[in-house]
């Protein structure tokens, strides 16, 4: 959801704020731009379309200072006037987020004679900044954040100041010094090849950057001290290793995202903590959250953990559960499950339970996010860094720790079964890579104008997943169906150019499966099979296109196996219709705007 990054005291800006532009493209792929400071002036260059646009223009670009910014368009389409940077003689800006008020700013500042090049919101921080400066840097930027409403993470560059200014509100941003220099960037990745010490802003916070000296305040002006730590030897990212794209390397990676989750679970004592916060507070029902993918995991947890737990557990789109009346309270554990740890619904789903008096869990891959400072103990996903667009290997690293987490708050025996489970997982998610090759599967899919998967049990958060990640990557039309379901309207829309993917794992519900796909046979539509050793139902043996088989997994890990073959379904159909997998058109990885 827009990249940002800056730095300052560097010998050439332009080159190392590209390098920095390619690692946050994950982010938002529209447009791009980069501002440098070349002997007090300053010099930008953007365009639409990807960051690679930008190389021509950034090869004769001079300065030590510079600022960043990739794009997903929020206000105002993709066009190089909307592109960012947005500048004015004397300073020129990058936005990550949302102003708010941004309408009724520009009608201000229109009536007061300033002038406006694009459609964005963005563009009035840099009048603003233009109105308010006096000569005076920080009181230019206090007097802007001051104006701003909704969620803004900033870099400013200004003509008179050998360095640059970053400002996080509700959206994440991170500095980083060495060397004589200094940077700041919307994620860790991104500076982890350019410095060794970072230090993560809190809401309310501004860096001013020059040379390798970096102050803090807040927006009132007061002086703050950050820590700076070492990056974590976990963020940095070893490129595609040989892999054609990142969404086939971190599926490959998927064993070890459930192997290091759970030895992350167990290092980081997270079975006594919660076991002892659930006999403090003695929960009455647990609640999880989070979007796309991140639901779609936490609605896989939710199966099976109510028999557990013998309580009611359930699980929301993060999107729907901030804006209602919720009956989450001090008796609810309400676990947030997120990747990136930054999608806008589901840190405020986080807050809003918080607020009600829940205890917050988060779930979460980037244990420096803002889900983790709303959170009361952080469940850490160790999935490594996960770069494609498309959620993978996060969402099994996510399946293992919901997975610990009940299994802990369902006392020592059941704790002891959900390890057993999850380390057994480590090596059937290894031969479902293997043995999944799809290409028959990949062509039925391509051939097809609407894909639908149908599944029971654990299987229909598992169709729903592989739903989403067909739809995203392979833009082919389909939906997600609990496997009875279909006869009740969507049957309507079968004919020979659908197909229907049906998820059979679950052995005691694989008949009744197999009479929904026989029924789809039945009416013209085509049919494929994912299922587990031993589930094929044998009537449906040459009435299908395909059969993918994995490893038999029971309980709560099934989710983590029984989703490889679709993962590696939509990657190969995408990869067969000449899509980017990596980069979905429209989309961003990381989405933290409403
Ligand atoms: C799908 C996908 C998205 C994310 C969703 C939540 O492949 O990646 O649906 O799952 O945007 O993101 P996080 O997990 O970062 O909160």
């Amino acid at each position: 959801m827009c990249g940002i990054i800056a730095c300052a005291g560097v010998k050439c800006a332009a080159k190392l704020l590209y390098g920095g532009l390619e690692d946050l493209e994950y982010r938002g792929y529209d447009s791009a731009g980069i501002s440098v400071l070349d002997k007090g002036n300053i010099v930008t260059v953007k365009r639409k379309g990807r960051v690679c646009e930008l190389k021509p223009l950034v090869q004769k670009l001079c300065g030590s200072a510079g600022i960043g910014h990739t794009r997903w368009a929020t206000h105002g389409k993709p066009s190089d006037a909307n592109a960012h940077p947005h500048s004015s003689d004397r300073f020129s800006v990058v936005h990550n987020g949302i102003i708010e008020n941004y309408a009724q700013l520009k009608g201000e500042l229109a009536a007061e004679g300033a002038a406006f090049f694009s459609a964005t919101d963005s563009e009035v921080v840099v009048r603003l900044l233009e109105k308010y400066y006096r000569g005076d840097l920080k009181e230019a930027v206090l007097c802007t954040v001051e104006r701003l409403k909704g969620a803004f993470a900033l870099c400013i560059l200004c003509s008179e100041y050998e360095g640059f200014v970053a400002v996080r509100y509700r959206n994440p941003l991170i500095v980083g010094e060495g060397g004589g220099a200094s940077y700041a960037a919307s994620d860790m990745p991104a500076l982890s090849g350019l410095c060794k010490n970072v230090a993560v802003l809190q809401d309310g916070t501004v860096a001013f950057a020059k040379g390798g000296e970096i102050s803090f305040c807040d927006f009132k002006g007061r002086p703050l001290s950050l820590t700076f730590a070492p990056v974590p030897a976990s963020v940095r990212t070893r490129g595609l290793c040989g892999f054609p794209h990142y969404m086939i390397k971190e599926i490959n990676e998927i064993p070890a995202a459930v192997k290091n989750t759970v030895a992350a679970f167990e290092e980081q004592g997270c079975r006594q903590a919660l076991a002892r916060t659930a006999k403090r507070r003695g929960f009455s029902q647990v609640v999880l959250c989070g979007c796309g993918t991140a639901y779609n995991s936490a609605l896989a947890a939710t199966y099976g953990a109510e028999e557990l737990l013998g309580i009611p557990v359930r699980a929301e789109t993060a999107g729907e559960f901030r804006y209602r009346q919720t009956s989450a309270g001090a008796g609810t554990l309400f676990v947030a499950v997120s990747q990136s740890g930054e999608t806008a619904d589901t840190v405020e789903a986080a807050r809003a339970a918080k607020k009600s008096g829940a205890y917050v869990a988060a779930v979460t891959n980037v244990p420096y996010s803002a889900l983790t400072s709303v959170a009361d103990i952080v469940i850490p996903v160790r999935a490594g860094t996960e770069v494609c667009v498309a959620a993978t290997k996060s969402y099994c690293g996510q399946i293992a720790a919901l997975a610990l987490l009940f299994g802990a708050l369902g006392g020592a025996s059941q704790y002891k079964k959900a390890m057993r489970d999850a380390c057994g997982a480590v090596a059937m998610c290894a031969k479902a890579i293997s043995d999944c090759l799809s290409e028959d599967a990949a062509r039925a899919c391509a051939s097809s104008s609407c894909v639908y998967f149908i599944g029971r049990g654990t299987d229909y958060p598992v169709a729903l997943e592989g739903s989403l990640k067909l739809r995203e990557v392979s833009y082919i039309p389909g939906e997600g169906y609990p496997a009875g379901e279909l006869k009740h309207g969507t049957l309507a829309l079968i004919d020979g150019s659908t197909l229907t993917v049906a998820v059979i794992t679950q052995r005691e519900l694989s008949e009744k499966v197999a009479s929904a796909v026989e029924q789809i046979c039945s009416r013209g539509g085509r049919a494929g099979v994912v299922c587990a050793e031993g589930c094929a139902p044998a009537s449906l043996k040459g009435r299908v296109e395909f059969f993918m088989e994995v490893p038999a997994c029971r309980g709560m890990l099934s989710p983590a196996v029984a989703v490889i073959p679709l993962q590696l379904l939509a990657y190969r159909t995408a990869v067969m219709l000449g899509r980017d997998p990596d980069k979905p058109r429209n989309l961003a990885k990381s989405v933290t705007v409403e």
